[in-house]
C-alpha cells in the first residue's frame, strides 16, 4: 500500500452513518473516494457526498456515493482532502489540481476538515510549491503584471496540450514561485482584496485533523484551533 492509499483508508474510517461528507480532489483523496464507496457498497455505510469537483463527482457517482450540492445541504460535517502543503503551524497550500476554489468552499462549510498527505507534504513555512490562483478571463494579464510589480514570479498555467489551463468554474490559474511566504494571513488578505482574482490555495486556520503516511504507518494529529 503507498502512503496515499493509506492515508486515505485511514481517513475514510473517520466517516460515520448520517454524516454529510466533503469529499476532496486529488491524487490522495482519490483513495479516501476510494475507500468511503467501498464502505457504502460492502458495509451499507449511509453517507452524502458534497464534491469538490468534476473528476471526485464522476469517481463517486461510478461507485455509487450518494450526493448532493453544496447547496442543497445545510451543512458539512466533515471533508476530508489532500494539501500541496503544510506547514509546522497547520497552514497549508492547496490548488495544485486546480480545484481550490470548490475545496475552501467546502472547507468553509464543515464542521470538521481533514488533510491527508504523505510525509513529504511537510514543510518548515509554506512557499516552495507555487501558490494558485483563480482569475477570471478578463484583464487577466492585468492581474499578471501586477503579480510581476510585486516580485511574485507569476505563470500562467497551462494543461497538457499547452493550452492555458481552465478550472471547473471556466477560469485560469496563475501559479505564483513564492519559494518562501513568511506572512500568509497578509499574502492572502492582499490576493482576497484584488478584484478579477477568484480564489487562491492559502488554506489558513482551516484544517482541525492532519493525517500524514510514513513508512511507519498513518500518524494522526488533532489541530486545536
Ligand atoms: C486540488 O486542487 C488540490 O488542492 C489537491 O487537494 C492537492 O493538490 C493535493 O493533491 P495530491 O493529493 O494529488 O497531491
Amino acid at each position: 500500500m503507498n502512503l496515499k492509499e493509506m492515508v486515505g483508508y485511514k481517513a475514510a474510517e473517520f466517516v460515520k452513518d448520517g454524516m454529510v461528507v466533503g469529499l476532496g480532489t486529488g491524487s490522495t483523496a482519490y483513495y479516501m473516494v476510494e475507500a468511503i464507496g467501498k464502505r457504502v457498497k460492502e458495509e451499507g455505510l449511509v453517507i452524502t457526498g458534497v464534491t469538490t469537483s468534476h473528476r471526485t463527482a464522476a469517481q463517486a457517482k461510478e461507485l455509487g456515493i450518494p450526493l448532493k450540492d453544496i447547496n442543497e445541504v445545510e451543512s458539512i460535517d466533515v471533508t476530508i482532502d489532500g494539501a500541496d502543503e503544510i506547514s509546522d503551524d497547520y497552514q497549508g497550500i492547496k490548488g495544485g489540481g486546480g480545484a481550490h476554489l470548490f475545496e475552501k468552499m467546502v472547507a468553509n462549510h464543515s464542521k470538521e476538515v481533514i488533510w491527508i498527505v504523505d510525509d513529504s507534504k511537510l514543510v518548515h513555512k509554506l512557499g516552495a510549491f507555487p501558490l494558485p490562483v483563480e482569475v477570471v478571463k478578463f484583464g487577466c494579464q492585468q492581474v499578471f503584471r501586477l503579480f510581476e510589480e510585486k516580485e511574485m514570479d507569476p505563470s500562467f498555467r497551462k494543461d497538457d496540450k499547452d493550452d492555458l489551463y481552465l478550472t471547473d468554474s471556466g477560469n485560469y490559474i496563475i501559479d505564483l514561485h513564492l519559494e518562501q511566504i513568511e506572512n500568509p494571513h497578509e499574502i492572502a488578505a492582499w490576493l482576497d482584496s484584488l478584484t478579477g482574482v477568484v480564489e487562491h490555495g492559502l488554506f489558513l486556520d482551516c484544517v482541525t485533523k492532519v493525517i500524514v503516511g510514513t513508512e511507519d504507518g498513518p500518524v494522526v494529529k488533532d489541530v486545536s484551533r
